[in-house]
């Protein structure tokens, strides 16, 4: 998989993007993710890449030019499965979609900032526009981070344990049991004996109880 990211902020992906699973999935060529710095599409000697709001009030807005000229020359090269806008507004992310989009080859995630972009991106080139929640962040960048985690671990080879992936917290419709490892004691805190039996049976049957459990418990909108 692909994922193109066009921003105005590219150092915030430096971090996040080379360590554990997503770097060894970058060095396996299971992944390849390339950052767009907005500005390198600027043509004025500021390199401006936002202006104030036609109709007044605060904020800045992404201008249009740099994002076409960056998307268009990304769109020239390969076919891409979806241009992904991250905004508030957008569908509220979910195990289901990022599921979808892990299927996918070619992705474009755009980052908006201040209060936005122009509108005309969003009718001309955006196919899909996703939340990461509802709340309000300064950017969009950390909801691509979220979204390129969320979609990068399915990846068929990016996490050696397909099973693992499939009992994950929403996967069933249900949050995750408890999990422990050694020792099997711990300043007087037993771990559950069904989890030490040995009888497969015995510890499917106890997980799928503590799955059931903990979703009554935090999360009943699941169960319905
Ligand atoms: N940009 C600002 N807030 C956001 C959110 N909640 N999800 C995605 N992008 C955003």
């Amino acid at each position: 998989m692909r994922i193109d990211v066009v921003t105005g902020f590219p150092k915030m992906f430096r971090g996040p993007l080379n360590e554990s699973i997503i770097r060894q999935a970058k060095k396996k060529n299971l992944l390849q993710i390339r950052v767009h710095y907005l500005r390198r599409f600027t043509h004025d000697k500021h390199k401006t890449i936002d202006d104030t709001p036609f109709g007044g009030g605060a904020g800045m807005v992404l201008k249009p030019e740099p994002i076409f000229e960056c998307i268009e020359s990304l769109q020239a090269k390969r076919e891409y499965d979806d241009v992904i806008y991250l905004t508030a507004d957008g569908e509220t992310l979910t195990q289901k979609i990022a599921n979808e989009l892990s299927l996918k080859s070619n992705l474009i995630m755009l980052c908006g900032h201040y209060k936005g972009i122009d509108d005309r991106v969003r009718q001309k080139l955006v196919t899909r526009e996703i939340s990461i929640g509802d709340y309000v962040l300064t950017g969009g960048e950390t909801a691509a981070l979220v979204l390129i985690d969320t979609i990068a671990r399915l990846v068929p080879g990016v996490i050696g344990d397909a099973e693992s992936l499939l009992s994950d917290s929403f996967q069933e419709g249900l949050l995750d049991c408890p999990q422990y490892t050694r020792p099997a004691e711990f300043r007087s805190m037993k771990v559950p004996d069904e989890l030490l039996s040995g009888n497969h049976k015995v510890i499917e049957r106890w997980r799928h109880q503590h799955k059931l459990d903990r979703t009554k418990a935090r999360r009943k909108d699941l169960l319905s």
